[in-house]
C-alpha cells in the first residue's frame, strides 16, 4: 500500500500525553516530523499544549519547549486529529486488572471507537505492550470496517527517565504482515534510530513480553539470593560485588531491591495468562519480588519492637530519580508497616501526586528507623542518625537487615 493522499501531519500519537507517548511524540517532532498528539486526558492535553510536562522525564522539557516554539507539535483531545495523519501510533496503557488478568481488548476497543477518523492509505503503528494476538485482532477490526490500512507492531523498549536518549540509541523492532508494511514502518522509525530489526507480529509481541519478563526474573533471582544470604546473616551485596569482580559471566547479576513499576510485573502476568497460568518461573518471580516488603518488615520485627517505633520510608517512586508511583513497592511496604509499626512517615522529593508525604527533614527528625524505598541518589550521603534499612546498599553501609 502506498502512503495515500497528502497529509497535514506525518504522525499522530494516540496516548501521546503518557509516559512513553509524550517522549516519542516530541522526539519525532524534533527530528522534523509534523506531529499531533491525541489523548483523552484533557488536563494532560492542556498541560502539554501549555509547555508543561505532566511527569518528570530527563531531558524532555527542553525538547517540548523547542517543538512547541517551532510549531511542529499539536496537542488535542479531539479524535478528529487522527484523520489528518499519515501514521497513527497507538501507545495507550495496557495494565492488568486487580486479578492480574490482561485486557486483550484495550487497544482494539480504543481503535474501534475512533474508526470513523481513519481512511485508506494510513499506517497504524501499535506501540503499547500487547497481549499476544492483539495485532491480528486490530488487523481484523480494520478489515471488517472495509478500511485499507497498514498495521504494524513496533514495541516501545525505552526505560522511563531515559527515553530522550534511548529513543535514538536503541534498535527498533518492527513487525508487520508483509515486507512492504515492515519497510513503511521502518522508514518512520529511521528518523529516530539507525538499527531496525524485523519480525513477524506474533514474534514481536512475544519479544517485548520476553524482554520485560527476563528482566523481572533476573531481579527475582537477585532478591531470592538476598533473602538466602540475609537469613544467614550475610550481606548479599558484598557477595555479589565480589563474585562479579573481573568476572564477566556474572557481571549482569542485579542488586537486590524493589522490582516494581508499571511494566515488568504486569508484562510477566500477561505472559502467565498467555500460558494458561502455567508459567511457574514467572509466578515464582512475582512471589519473590512482591514478597520482599513483607520479608523486610518480618526481619525488622525480629530485631526491634516494631509496634513501639516510628518508621520512615525515603523514596516512594517505583525507582530512582523518578516521580512515578505506579505499582511502587514502597506503598506495599507502607501498608504493611501501617499494621505493624507505631507510625509510618514517608517522603519523596520527586513525587507530586501524594499529599500524605512529608519533607525529608521531618521524616528524619521523627523516625526511629529509616527504610530506603527508592534509591534516589540524594539519599546516598544524607546524614541519618538512626538505623537504616538499605537492601540496595545505596549508602555503602551494607544491605543486611
Ligand atoms: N512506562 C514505561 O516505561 C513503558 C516502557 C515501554 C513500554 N510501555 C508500554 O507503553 C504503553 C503505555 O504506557 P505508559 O506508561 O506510557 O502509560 P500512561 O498511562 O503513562 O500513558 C497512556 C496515555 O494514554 C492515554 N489514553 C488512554 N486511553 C486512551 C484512548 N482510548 N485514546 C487516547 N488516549 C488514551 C492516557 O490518558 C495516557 O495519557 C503500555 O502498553 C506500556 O506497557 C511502557
Amino acid at each position: 500500500m502506498t502512503s495515500g493522499p497528502e497529509h497535514e501531519l506525518d504522525v499522530v500519537v494516540v496516548g501521546g500525553c503518557g509516559h512513553v507517548g509524550l517522549p516519542l511524540a516530541i522526539a519525532f517532532a524534533d527530528r522534523g516530523r509534523r506531529v499531533g498528539i491525541y489523548d483523552i486526558n484533557d488536563h494532560a492535553v492542556k498541560q502539554v499544549g501549555g509547555g508543561q510536562l505532566p511527569f518528570h522525564e530527563e531531558g524532555a522539557q527542553v525538547v517540548l519547549d523547542r517543538v512547541l516554539e517551532q510549531g511542529s507539535l499539536e496537542v488535542s483531545s479531539d479524535p478528529a486529529i487522527i484523520s489528518r495523519a499519515e501514521h497513527v501510533v497507538v501507545v495507550i496503557g495496557t495494565p492488568v486488572d486487580e486479578h492480574l488478568n490482561p485486557n486483550p481488548h484495550a487497544v482494539t476497543r480504543s481503535l474501534a471507537e475512533t474508526l470513523p477518523q481513519f481512511h485508506d492509505g494510513q499506517m497504524v503503528v501499535l506501540r503499547s505492550t500487547l497481549y499476544p494476538g492483539v495485532t491480528a485482532g486490530v488487523e481484523r477490526v480494520f478489515a471488517e470496517a472495509g478500511l485499507s490500512v497498514d498495521v504494524a507492531f513496533c514495541p516501545e523498549r525505552i526505560a522511563e527517565g531515559k527515553a530522550m536518549v534511548e529513543l535514538f540509541a536503541l534498535p527498533q523492532i518492527v513487525s508487520g504482515r508483509t515486507a512492504e508494511v515492515r519497510e513503511r514502518a521502518g522508514r518512520l522509525f529511521r528518523s529516530l534510530t539507525d538499527t531496525i530489526v524485523e519480525l513477524e507480529p506474533e514474534e514481536a509481541e512475544l519479544a517485548k513480553l520476553f524482554t520485560n519478563t527476563w528482566r523481572y526474573i533476573k531481579f527475582a533471582a537477585a532478591n531470592q539470593f538476598y533473602v538466602m544470604a540475609n537469613d544467614h546473616g550475610l550481606d548479599f551485596d558484598r557477595i555479589r560485588t565480589a563474585l562479579a569482580t573481573d568476572y564477566p559471566r556474572a557481571a549482569d547479576m542485579p542488586g537486590a531491591g524493589f522490582a516494581a513499576g508499571p511494566c515488568l510485573f504486569k508484562d510477566t502476568m500477561q505472559l502467565a495468562a498467555f500460558t494458561d497460568n502455567s508459567f511457574v518461573l514467572g509466578h515464582s518471580a512475582m512471589l519473590v519480588n512482591e514478597g520482599l516488603p513483607l520479608y523486610m518488615v518480618s526481619q525488622l520485627e525480629k530485631k526491634y519492637d516494631l509496634a513501639t517505633l516510628r518508621v520512615g520510608i525515603l523514596g516512594m517512586a517505583f525507582k530512582a530519580e523518578s516521580d512515578d508511583i505506579r505499582s511502587s513497592l514502597s506503598y506495599k511496604l507502607k501498608r504493611i508497616l501501617e499494621f505493624r509499626a507505631r507510625q509510618v512517615l514517608t517522603a519523596d522529593p520527586y513525587v507530586r501526586v501524594d499529599d500524605t508525604l512529608s519533607p525529608t527533614e521531618a521524616v528524619l527528625a521523627q523516625s526511629d528507623i529509616i527504610v530506603i524505598g527508592a534509591p534516589h541518589a540524594e539519599y546516598r550521603d544524607l546524614p541519618i542518625e538512626v538505623p537504616v534499612v538499605d537492601v540496595w546498599n545505596l549508602r555503602g553501609g551494607g544491605s543486611t537487615i
